[in-house]
């Protein structure tokens, strides 16, 4: 691109364009919405949460409490407790021992009656968890409100249709449950990722012990909440917060069959090396670096918001996310400028108002890791954008950003960044743009958009990840499984591939 990219004095780099081109548009400044704040005056939160073991919340034996904030503006939301060894051992022992008494005995008719009855009190309650969602974690509200708490109760539906049909999920052989199954996911789908994860384990017939991450269990524990109001026998669900060491604690627990986890490829390595031998089955669900590849024959303004959709979107918090925009490059200048001019449309701020696009970064380490991640960029020799946006004072935020001319072997075209940046990069052949999207150590999710199904064909069966989307992106159902290539993990969620996680197959 020939736009040079200049620094404004608060720091925020904004385009200026060159004197013989016309200036670009400013649309973010042509009109602005009146706030819409979603009501937060009827949430209660406790002050404190104990931990969800055998039916009941308790305080734990740690005695040790440790606060959530909400990053949008740093106050506290509530405390929670920090779950130790001793811990994870009497919640496992409720698992085993509620697996054992009843939810392994009881027939698969009833234990879908269950899981309905979640999915339809999470429903009933969608709004509060929206809310509660938008203030623990900083998405904004119509993303909590209109994906993350319906999908998550689709999830609870889908799998209550299966609990009673597993003998013909397996083409005639019986399935047969593990037992207790250790689940541990990250905080960039909080309530969603508890859904992924209890809803297949209860419908096979496991019992859980689940623990969401520090920075956001407030939704957890409102699941917790309303999993106690449904009335599922006591140790069915236990839900136990705290931060690595009570992660780890779960997972080398003697008496776990199954280990489910979702987040970094780091400890996702650890988590592998340390059940190595134990006989533990193990699912893994880890980053992304995913190529979302552009044909210049692609239809343009669908591609901009897809590709808005697949990097922006939960302020990049997402595995899956389309990170690399790989472009033809004929079509590189027209599609980085109207990328340009719709980023400055954006909204960033307040998660709980409507109109907010994108919100607040989860916590002040993963704003340190983005920065770090776009300086090493800059200093790589790639040009920046970032909406000119202002950002509010208190709290976590980094606007919407993007690169161009970067190297294949930066960092920012390698590592994954989780956070509102994109790296653009170009192609000039579909085997240029295939080597180029398959050069990566992950392999999640993809993207290609053309005018030609046949591209679209050619490529998905060429490309090295689990999920592609075909001119859309970001696009999720409980009935699709999901999981990566390589170190973006192995095993399925969702789908009939994502049951044969949680069972023993006989025959
Ligand atoms: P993380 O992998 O440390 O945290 C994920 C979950 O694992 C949390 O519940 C955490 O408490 C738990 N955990 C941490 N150490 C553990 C251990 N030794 N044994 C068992 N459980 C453990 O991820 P973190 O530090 O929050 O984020 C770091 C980077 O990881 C992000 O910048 C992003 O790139 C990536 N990430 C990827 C996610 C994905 O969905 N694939 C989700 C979250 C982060
Ligand atoms: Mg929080």
């Amino acid at each position: 691109m020939s736009r040079e990219i200049t620094k404004s004095p608060k720091g925020i780099a904004a385009a200026s364009a060159g004197a013989s081109q016309a200036p670009a548009l400013d649309f973010g400044r042509a009109w602005d919405y009146a706030p819409a704040l979603e009501g937060v005056s009827h949430i209660k939160l406790q002050p404190r949460y104990g931990l969800f073991i055998g039916g009941a919340f308790r305080a734990p034996r740690s005695d040790k409490y440790f606060a959530t904030v909400n990053p949008s503006n740093e106050q506290v939301l509530s405390e929670v407790a920090e779950a130790n060894a001793a811990d994870v051992d009497d919640a496992v022992r409720a698992a085993r021992l509620a697996y054992e008494k009843y939810w392994s005995k009881m027939r698969g008719a009833e234990r879908a009656k269950y899981l309905f009855r979640i999915a339809r009190a999470l429903q009933e309650k969608a709004r509060d968890f929206a809310i509660v969602e938008t203030m623990d974690g900083g998405k904004p509200i119509k993303e909590s409100r209109d994906f993350d708490v319906p999908m998550a109760a689709a999830h609870f539906f889908y799998h209550a249709g299966w609990a009673d049909k597993l003998d013909y999920a397996f083409q005639g052989r019986r399935a047969r449950p593990l037992g207790v199954a250790g689940q541990i996911i990250p905080w960039n789908f909080p309530l969603l990722m508890a859904a992924w994860k209890i809803a297949p384990a209860l419908a096979c017939g496991n019992t859980v012990v689940l623990k969401p991450a520090e920075t956001t269990p407030l939704t957890a524990l409102l699941l917790a909440q309303l999993i106690e109001e449904a009335e599922l026998p006591p140790g069915v669900v236990n839900i136990i917060t705290g931060a690595g060491e009570t992660g780890a604690a779960l997972v080398n627990h003697a008496d776990v069959n199954k280990i489910a986890f979702t987040g970094s490829t780091e400890v996702g390595k650890r988590i592998q090396a340390s059940l190595a031998g134990t006989g533990k089955r193990l699912t893994l669900e880890l980053g992304g670096k995913a190529a979302n590849v552009v044909f210049a024959d692609a239809p343009m303004d669908q591609a901009v918001e897809g590709i808005i959709n697949g990097i922006y979107f939960n302020q990049g918090h997402v595995c899956c996310a389309g990170s690399r925009l790989l472009v033809e490059e004929s079509a590189h200048d027209t599609l980085v400028r109207r990328l340009r001019d719709r980023i400055a449309t954006m909204r960033v701020g307040d998660p709980l108002d409507k109109n907010t696009d994108v919100g607040a970064i989860n916590s002040k380490m993963q704003l340190d890791r983005i920065r770090e991640l776009v300086d090493a960029g800059e200093r790589e020799g790639a040009t920046r954008y970032s909406a000119p946006c202002a950002l509010p004072s208190k709290g976590y935020w980094f606007a919407p950003t993007f690169f161009t001319g970067v190297a294949q072997s930066s960092r920012i075209a390698r590592e994954e960044i989780f956070g509102p940046v994109l790296s653009v990069l170009t192609f000039r052949t579909p085997d240029e743009a295939l080597e180029k999207a398959n050069n990566t150590m992950y392999g999640l999710s993809a993207g290609v958009w053309t005018d030609k199904g046949a591209k679209i064909f050619w490529m998905a069966e060429r490309l090295k990840a689990g999920v592609v989307w075909g001119n859309t992106f970001n696009k999720f159902d409980p009935s699709s499984p999901f999981g990566g290539y390589k170190e973006s993990g192995f095993g399925r969620e969702g789908g009939r591939q994502g049951l044969a996680a949680y069972v023993e197959l006989d025959g």
